[in-house]
């Protein structure tokens, strides 16, 4: 079966990206991209392509190419749904903020007004791909609703999660490790997943597009980002047993990354992980085996969630030990919100909740990022509702300029691995600030012995403080 037509309802930070590529590699598919969220849409369809709602290296020269050509943006779900033979699913499926699961089960309420919105409107069988990180068995979920509220079309599930990371999205889409497409092993379901590899294998090797079953599949893409955060937790804790030994993490890192058998990536420590991924997923899969009564598994999981909550408090408490012990009045600069370089993404970042705890001690925080808007950083903190709106405007200030930022404070914090921070003209920062001034490197990207050199105290992750 050749696909004509794709429409994906969610115009996100995965649905976005995803189609923009499928469109540009497959000139003759139809790819439309839906959302509720007209001014989401108007941005994606906005003349000037820099203007996208979301920032990815690489993705507005994909979305100029294509767009108008065979990629589309519109609002209108119904007409998309029913003009497509495949159908992605990319909406938010956030951790539920109410009810049993509390904290940690996935939030599938819009999946499921998705599936009911796909039954109705549906006039011809489809194809409908999971592609929202969903926990284990939202397939068959999925497969109830359409069956029981269907007009009698036939209806096949696909699993094909998303392994692209925010900040190269469009580098890991075109050249993905692995395709990984799920479906039930029947013979409908085994024709529905040939005609999803037909459409990744006109630029992927076959070789790296893997079949499975739906709930292999599903489980793949929960435990893929587990392992990795898992990772990143691990070299935390050994950050902190560094700081109070003469070991310095980046030599712990670089010397067992060099075991092939370990590997170097993600092993660089840093204020915490963030994103929209690693945390849900990994709650998910402590609610999930929790569920099932498994409770030993989910314990083990459980903490490295408990390992990353504890390194962004332990950062915080890090900037206020080092000014005497008290921040109360104190200008404290943020370089970086967002939870990692080259996004506009701030979900889950680190920066968030060290400002929550340095606000918390009634210091004025600051903070500069070259890509996020000051409203989403209020919006952000106001989610956490420790203090009013009003109060939040009050003790903390977007600035948007480095050097400005910076004037006057007591203290210096890297929260985002920018790359144009280590840039920066150093001595002019520092003649600006109060003495002694500090920099606390939140993602040990700096120079720091050049800093020193200029006469800050410096402190980064898993090397002991300047005194
Ligand atoms: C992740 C997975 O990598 C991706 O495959 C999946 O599809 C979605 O979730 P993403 O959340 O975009 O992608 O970013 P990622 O690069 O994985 O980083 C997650 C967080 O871990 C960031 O806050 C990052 O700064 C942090 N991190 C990563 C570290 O602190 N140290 C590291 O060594 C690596
Ligand atoms: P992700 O990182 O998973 O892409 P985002 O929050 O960036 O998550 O994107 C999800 C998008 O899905 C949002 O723009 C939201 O408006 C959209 N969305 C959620 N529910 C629906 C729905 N029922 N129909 C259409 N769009 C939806």
């Amino acid at each position: 079966m050749k696909i004509q037509s794709i429409c994906c309802i969610g115009a996100g930070y995965v649905g976005g990206p995803t189609m923009a590529v499928i469109a540009k590699k497959c000139p003759d598919i139809k790819v439309t991209v839906v959302d509720l969220n007209e001014a989401r849409i108007a941005a994606w369809n906005d003349e000037d392509v820099s203007k996208i709602p979301v920032y990815e290296p690489g993705l507005s020269e994909v979305v100029a190419e294509a767009r108008g050509r065979n990629l589309f943006f519109s609002t209108d779900v119904d007409k998309a749904i029913d003009e497509a033979e495949m159908i992605f699913i990319s909406v938010n499926t956030p951790t539920k903020t109410y009810g049993e699961g509390k904290g940690q089960a996935a939030d599938l309420k819009w999946i499921e007004l998705c599936a009911r919105q796909i039954a109705r409107v549906a006039k011809g069988d489809k194809i409908v791909v999971e592609k929202s990180t969903l926990p284990v068995r939202t397939a068959s979920t999925l497969k109830d609703i359409l069956k029981h509220t269907g007009n009698g079309m036939n209806f096949q599930i696909l699993s094909n999660p998303e392994f692209l990371a925010e900040g190269t999205a469009v580098e890991d889409l075109m050249a993905p490790d692995r395709v990984l497409i799920g479906g039930d092993q029947t013979e409908e379901g085994l024709k529905a997943i040939d005609a999803l590899v037909n459409v990744y294998a006109r630029w992927v090797p076959r070789e790296r597009i893997l079949t499975t079953n739906v709930w292999s599949s599903e489980l793949s893409k929960l435990t893929a980002n587990a392992f990795l955060a898992q990772r990143v937790s691990s070299i935390n804790s050994l950050s902190e047993l560094c700081e109070h030994t003469e070991a310095d993490v980046n030599e712990v890192s670089r010397a067992i990354g060099t075991d092939s058998r370990i590997g170097p990536k993600f092993l660089k420590a840093s204020v915490g992980f963030g994103g929209s991924c690693f945390q849900k997923d990994i709650l998910n899969l402590v609610y999930i085996s929790r569920s099932y009564g498994l409770n030993e598994v989910a314990d083990y999981w459980e903490q490295v969630i408990i390992m990353n909550d504890y390194q962004k408090k332990r950062f915080s408490k890090k900037i206020i030990k080092n000014l005497y012990n008290t921040v109360s009045g104190k200008k404290i600069a943020f370089l970086g919100w967002a939870f990692k370089k080259d996004t506009n993404d701030t979900r889950e970042s680190a920066a968030i909740y060290v400002a929550d705890h340095l606000l918390n001690e009634q210091s004025n925080v600051s903070v500069y990022d070259p890509k996020v808007t000051e409203q989403q950083i209020y919006t952000d903190l106001d989610y956490l509702g420790s203090r009013t709106p009003e109060e939040n405007k009050e003790s903390l200030k977007v600035v948007n300029d480095p050097y400005e930022v910076c004037k006057g404070a007591h203290a210096v914090a890297v929260l985002t691995e920018w790359d144009e921070f280590k840039t920066y003209d150093w001595q002019k920062i520092y003649d600006n600030m109060l003495k002694p001034a500090h920099v606390f490197d939140g993602r040990n990207i700096m120079d720091t012995k050049a800093l020193r050199d200029i006469g800050f105290k410096v402190h980064a992750i898993g090397t002991a403080d300047d005194n």
